[in-house]
């Protein structure tokens, strides 16, 4: 199934409930929240506190994206805040595993993610024990970025992974994603679209999320 993850991260923060609200008419599903540390990443967003009034405004999942170092230390605030998925970047993990178990005992679903130059294989050993994999289309730290190509053939290995192991992870896809990159991406395997400046930068909201969807699901069909 497909759904799409609207990232507010290109949203005009000052009516961040109102343009969810419109994102989520257009046929959004959850909502992607980046958070940036400036050390993993060169840029700096939100934390905690942000997602504890996101989660006053909306009842869709929050995806929260931790683009951050030491997320073990951060994990049980993100889930007592609201977070309903939490993922981590596999570059940053040294115990992966125990990061993820720790997701997952505080009663979120578990991602793992990996930047545009990590391999899947380097997800061997935990892909059974994750809900979602979050494979990142950008180098991860600001939005409007230009998607790069080659990740479709990590997209198409991971999901052939997926069936010949018979995992039930899902495939999320996160960076440049518009309605020019959509249908290769759904092609490909991508379950989960974050969108940022597609669904925020220019018109509304709603109509542009309709519109991405709508390229999306008629991409299904044509799966190879
Ligand atoms: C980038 C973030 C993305 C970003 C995507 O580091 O992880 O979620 O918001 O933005 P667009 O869709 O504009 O590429
Ligand atoms: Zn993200």
């Amino acid at each position: 199934m497909i759904e799409l993850a609207p990232s507010i991260l290109a949203a005009d923060f000052a009516r961040l409930g109102e343009q969810i609200q419109q994102a989520a008419d257009g046929g959004g599903t959850v909502i992607h929240v980046d958070i940036m540390d400036g050390h993993f990443v060169p840029n700096l967003t939100m934390g905690p506190p942000v997602v504890k009034s996101l989660r006053k405004s909306t009842r869709l999942p929050l995806d929260c994206h931790l683009m951050i170092e030491n997320p073990d230390q951060f994990i049980p605030e993100f889930a007592e805040a609201g977070a309903d998925w939490i993922s981590v970047h596999q570059e940053v993990c040294r115990h992966l595993n125990r990061t993820l178990q720790l997701i997952k005992d505080h009663h979120c679903l578990a991602g793992v993610v990996i930047n545009p130059a990590t391999p899947i294989e380097t997800l061997s050993e935990v892909l059974e024990i994750v809900d979602y994999v979050l494979v990142m289309s950008v180098n991860p730290g600001f939005g409007g970025q230009e998607f790069i190509p080659a990740c479709l053939r990590k997209i198409r290995n991971l999901a052939d992974v997926r069936e010949k192991r018979g995992f039930g992870f899902r495939i999320e896809v996160d960076g440049g994603i518009g309605p020019a990159t959509v249908a290769d991406i759904v092609r490909a395997g991508g379950e989960i679209l974050v969108a940022g400046n597609a669904i925020f930068a220019i018109g509304d909201p709603k109509i542009n999320a309709q519109r991405l969807l709508k390229t999306a699901s008629e991409a299904t069909l044509q799966r190879v």
